[in-house]
């Protein structure tokens, strides 16, 4: 995809930082020597995003870039390589959908299917009603769950069909649920249940010193 389809074509004229965003700058930037001040620009890019409305303007790239002694362009490098950040507006609720190896085997076809049966939107569409836009990313870091989901920041793990039209129409009713395995997986643990040490049965506090003392 060519950078001008993933910048905005309307934008705003200016960009300031708020008060408080001001505040958080400082303290980003204290984590580094000054003659490296480039590395806060992820930070900074996030602020940036949050503030305004989950996604970057140019004149924020700009000012961030005039902050940090960086070129522009470095600044929009950094910005346009991560699917994390937005170069123009997305919905209420962004859906990023791993479609990488593991996601994949584990049904993300499903997942990406329901998506368009009940929104209809593929990656990189937005729904006119302006609720969801979708995005389909590589590995989410969440494997072992997978399929996955994140919505905004949150993780929706173990999806299949159903379970996603559930979750769709939970977030178009307002209601988002509570984020992790729709399955009710605790964590990470097999699908199957727990299955390492299971047959053991931890000691009573007092026997086991009882026992170091003997
Ligand atoms: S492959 Fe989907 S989270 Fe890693």
């Amino acid at each position: 995809m060519s950078i001008e389809a993933l910048i905005a074509e309307e934008q705003p004229e200016s960009f300031a930082f708020t008060a408080a965003n001001e505040k958080e700058i400082k303290r980003i930037l204290a984590k580094y020597p000054p003659e490296r001040k480039a590395s806060a620009v992820m930070p900074l890019l996030d602020l940036a995003q949050r503030q305004h409305d989950n996604w970057i303007p140019m004149a924020a790239i700009e000012e961030i870039a005039k902050r940090l002694d960086m070129a522009k362009i470095r600044v929009l490098e950094v910005a346009s390589f991560y699917t994390m950040f937005n170069l123009k507006p997305v919905g209420r609720y962004f859906l990023q959908l791993c479609g990488t190896t593991p996601c994949m085997l584990r049904g993300s076809d499903d997942v990406t299917r329901c998506i368009k049966d009940k929104l209809g939107i593929a990656s990189g569409e937005t729904t006119p009603d302006g609720q969801f836009s979708l995005l389909e990313v590589e590995c989410l870091g969440a494997c072992v769950n997978a399929p996955i989901v994140q919505v905004n920041d949150d993780f929706y793990e173990d999806l299949d069909y159903d379970s996603t039209a559930r979750l769709l129409e939970a977030l178009a009713a307002g209601k988002p649920p509570a984020p992790g395995s729709v399955a009710g997986r605790q964590g990470s643990q097999s699908a199957a249940g727990p299955t390492s040490l299971a047959g053991l049965k931890p000691k009573k506090a007092r026997t086991a010193r009882k026992a170091r003392h003997a």
